[in-house]
């Protein structure tokens, strides 16, 4: 094996396909749709998004889709449809974005943490249902970066405990859980559609929903320029006109217009990325230190998109080395986005503890709970989430099938895996936090 490059020796990535890695891929049907709109003057209009989201609810087999102008809008708008409100509780990962359940408290609503399970990194279903109580809501499940979450026992839980389930997918477009589409399974889902995403058009969210009362809660609550036309139930049709939380949260037609197009290419652009990530993992079958994030395709579970791919990190295989140095000597290969950790754990944040966000005189999180009862989460609680980031890294994410390039990269972490030894002299060790808010990935300087 040759010198690792941090300590001089080459680099094994070199020279690779700078679109390996472009996203979104735009096509001039895509430029073309944008075009079109901005010539019609309609960016505001409901026309093209009202088409999008019919064949955004066809995509997964739904009855009804309701655009939003983020992920985080859907996720509201679905927490609402669902009727959380004063006094409830959701239960929700504290390995996830913050926006699959920061949303819940300008409802009045307060938010339990649950832990992770340690093979899926979404939530674990034992720890879910030790949370339920009389005032439990909803789950809100996030299917994470890319890997579907454990539906059979959550659904199973959530219809015997009488909870309603909200499938976060924004990191799972087109994943499969058992061959049932991630955000077809619950009540309701959210999905993020942003630049970043497996699924981008520019930015914006989608609800999914089979149920009509759900849809049309949301529409009242953030969509009142289709109050007109799209409310039939008369208790909620009777205060049509402004929409109730106060809220706009259309989607302009310019990223309907993507979407469109968007779910034409996606299913190519999927099968094209599962066959480079899955390249990816079968060079490093057996590598010591490395453990592959991949489904187990034999159940018919995939990950849809692979978006924000991460692996798993064995340091007692490689002489304790900690993931601070590997990725370090990992990113001197040449992948430069090799980061210990994935989002931070929600429970570290001071919203979830002492931050009084509303002026109620207490914490948010305990000004809307079940008095005298603290159900602010502590690290002992939620031991997976506290500790993942020294266990997790981030891996390239292909966007491209180039066998050759990929090979570059699988061999940057094998080299570093197989020559642990001469990394373990200068180990700085990993600093206390780790991972990260999501808040800097998109600004460049
Ligand atoms: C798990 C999860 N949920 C929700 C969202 C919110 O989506 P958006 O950024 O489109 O508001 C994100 C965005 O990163 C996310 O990662």
């Amino acid at each position: 094996m040759e010198n690792l490059a941090l300590l001089g020796g080459p680099r094994a990535v070199q020279g690779v396909a700078e679109e390996l890695f472009t996203w979104p891929i735009v096509t001039p049907e895509i430029e073309e749709a944008t075009l079109s709109v901005l010539r019609s003057g309609i960016i505001s209009g409901l026309q093209i998004t009202m088409e999008f989201e019919r064949e955004f609810a066809e995509w997964l087999g739904l009855k009804y889709a309701l655009a939003h102008n983020t992920g985080t809008a859907a996720i509201h708008g679905a927490l609402y449809g669902l009727g959380v409100g004063a006094g409830d509780e959701i239960i929700c990962p504290s390995m996830t974005y913050w926006a699959s359940c920061v949303p819940a408290f300008s409802l009045g609503a307060t938010v339990v943490l649950a832990d992770i399970d340690p093979q899926t990194l979404c939530i674990d279903p034992a720890d879910l249902e030790k949370r339920i109580t009389e005032r439990t809501k909803a789950v809100v499940v996030v299917h994470y970066a890319g890997m579907p979450a454990d539906m059979d026992s959550i659904l199973e839980i959530a219809r015997r405990r009488d909870i309603a389930v909200l499938e976060d997918a924004s990191h799972s477009h087109g994943s499969l859980f058992k061959g049932r589409m991630t955000g077809t399974m619950g009540e309701v889902a959210g999905f993020s559609l942003m630049s970043a995403k497996s699924f981008p058009i520019g930015e914006g969210g989608m609800l999914v929903t089979n149920d009509r009362e759900i849809l049309e809660r949301s529409i009242a609550f953030g969509h009142y320029a289709r109050h007109g036309e799209s409310l039939t139930i008369p208790d909620i049709r009777a205060a049509a006109g402004v929409p109730w939380g106060g809220y706009k949260y259309r989607l302009n037609q310019l990223c309907s217009a993507i979407g469109r197009v968007q779910l034409k290419l996606y299913p190519d652009q999927m099968a094209e990325i599962d066959r480079g990530m899955n390249h990816f993992w079968d060079l490093l079958e057996g590598v010591p230190g490395i453990r592959p994030r991949r489904p187990d395709r034999k159940t018919g579970t995939t990950m849809g998109g692979w978006y924000n791919p991460l692996g798993y990190y064995e340091s007692e295989k490689l002489g304790g080395l900690s993931i601070t140095r590997f990725c370090q000597a990992v990113r001197a290969e040449g992948f430069e986005e090799c980061t210990p950790g994935c989002n931070r754990a929600l429970h570290t944040h001071p919203i979830f503890q002492n931050l009084d966000v509303y002026g109620g005189g207490k914490p948010t999180i305990l000004a809307n709970a079940r008095p005298g009862i603290d159900v602010r989460p502590n690290h002992e609680s939620l031991p997976v989430s506290d500790t993942v980031q020294s266990w997790v890294f981030r891996i390239p994410w292909f966007k491209r099938y180039i066998p050759e390039d990929i090979e570059r990269f699988a061999l940057a972490f094998k080299k570093v895996a197989d020559s642990f030894e001469q990394l373990l002299p200068d180990d700085p060790g990993n600093p206390a936090n780790m991972g990260n808010w999501g808040t800097s990935s998109l600004v460049r300087p």
